[in-house]
């Protein structure tokens, strides 16, 4: 079965890769081969409807099966910011270390609420048949300095308490069995197995 992936997101992708490498019935395509791929606006307000708007946009332009993430960091303290729009905290611009930078000026007031999570949505559009969805969290805490320099985005502030790392002094595949992605992956890997083995349909059309 061919499965798009709806990123371009080349961490993501390594992670998905990663984690997609032992199951031989899913040949992953990558978005970058889709000639006018459409760019999707995140429009929603929730990482579901996120992940449900990207997998569908791309899979009615393609006819494909397509899974898509939408992940980001929620900060109790900070109300869940920047949620959603983890992204593009701070502006469109800014890097991930000034993003980072940004999120510790935040939370200089909250010495000791420093809890924070990880969420990640993972939605599969399969064309004919349904969405599916596989979610999961990762619970950690922001730490007081960005440390490590491995993985992405909010991984150097992202503090794992039982491991007394953060995310980016974790290697790949140490991240990948604990991470929020990784978790919703493995959701989503059981499902593509479902899908494979009891819908002949479907494996019919794609
Ligand atoms: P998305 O591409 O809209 O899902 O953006 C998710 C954003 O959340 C990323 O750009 C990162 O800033 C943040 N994020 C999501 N997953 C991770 C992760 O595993 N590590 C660090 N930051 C992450």
């Amino acid at each position: 079965m061919k499965l798009l992936i709806a990123s371009n997101n080349k961490n993501k992708i390594l992670e998905i890769e990663n984690k997609f490498s032992d199951i031989e019935e899913i040949e992953l395509i990558s978005l970058n081969s889709i000639k006018d791929a459409p760019h999707v606006e995140e429009t929603g307000s929730t990482f579901e409807e996120n992940a449900l708007l990207k997998a569908k946009i791309i899979s009615e332009h393609t006819g494909m099966a397509v899974m898509s993430d939408d992940s980001g960091l929620e900060i109790k303290a900070l109300k869940g910011k920047p949620g959603v729009y983890s992204a593009r905290y701070g502006g469109e611009n800014l890097s991930d270390h000034e993003k980072n930078l940004l999120i510790l000026k935040e939370m200089k007031k909250f010495t000791t609420k420093r809890k924070a999570r990880f969420v990640c949505v993972i939605a599969l559009y399969i064309p004919g048949d349904a969405a599916y969805f596989a979610e999961a969290i990762c619970e950690g805490e922001i730490s007081a300095e960005p440390a490590g320099n491995m993985g992405f985005g909010y991984d150097p502030i992202f503090y794992l308490p039982p491991l007394k790392k953060t995310m980016a002094q974790l290697t790949m595949d140490e991240k990948n069995r604990i991470s929020h992605r990784a978790i919703a992956l493995e959701k989503a890997k059981k499902i593509l197995k479902g899908i494979v083995n009891g819908q002949s349909n479907f494996k019919k059309d794609h």
